[in-house]
């Protein structure tokens, strides 16, 4: 099968050397890619900026911002048969970066922020039959419930939910899977390979 994965941070540009990001390391995203070709997958890789390097054999497309990450997904994904969201997509953008270095002034800075496209979203509503769409919710607090909303709304056919504290920076992981039909796997906490083998086992079977 082709299949598409996302992994890692965006970078949205404040000004040319400032930008908000997020702490995701693309560790799981990187392990779910390393997973499918060890089944004999082809994969595309559209990843943001880590510092990991792509397992051999992915086709990889490197980003940085959510516009960026956007425009990569929906070149591939018509011709993906699973596509899987790992990445932390940025929900909001600086609305007018600057071309110049920002200089510091009196007083206090407020910086404008618009919302980025929903990629997962957006897949969701163009769904091809056939093809699997898997989410990511990583959650501080009610995960069940912020995941269920998301495989939801996103019209998703599996979203992995992990807890922040569990996922973020770390080797591990604890994943519990959530079908659109109401199954509930939880995977067996671990390695980010192992977490990763499993949930292609789960997803794919
Ligand atoms: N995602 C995406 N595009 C975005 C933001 C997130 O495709 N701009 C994907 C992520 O890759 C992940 C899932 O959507 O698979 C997580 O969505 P999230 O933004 O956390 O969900 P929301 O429904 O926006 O919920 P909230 O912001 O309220 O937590």
């Amino acid at each position: 099968m082709k299949i598409l994965i996302t992994a890692g941070p965006t970078r949205e540009k404040i000004d040319p050397v400032r930008y908000i990001t997020n702490r995701s390391s693309g560790k799981m995203g990187y392990a779910i890619a390393a997973a499918a070709l060890e089944d004999g997958h082809d994969v595309i890789l559209i990843s943001g900026p880590v510092s990991i390097d792509p397992p051999a054999g992915a086709t990889v497309i490197n980003v940085e911002s959510a516009g960026e990450m956007a425009s990569a997904v929906h070149q591939h994904a018509d011709k993906a048969d699973v596509v899987i969201m790992a990445a932390a997509v940025a929900d909001y953008r600086p609305a007018h970066p600057f071309d110049n270095k920002m200089k510091k002034m009196p007083g206090k800075l407020y910086l404008e922020l618009e919302r980025t496209e929903d990629i997962l979203g957006s897949l969701g509503k163009n769904k091809r039959s056939g093809q699997l769409l898997i989410g990511f919710a990583a959650e501080t607090d009610d995960l069940e419930n912020n995941a269920l909303g998301k495989l939801e709304r996103k019209n998703l056919d599996w979203i992995a939910a992990n807890l922040v504290s569990d996922a973020f920076a770390a080797d591990t992981n604890k994943i519990t899977l959530y079908k659109r039909s109401g199954e509930k796997i939880a995977l067996p906490a671990g390695s980010k390979t192992d977490v990763a083998r499993n949930m292609l086992q789960v997803i794919l079977t």
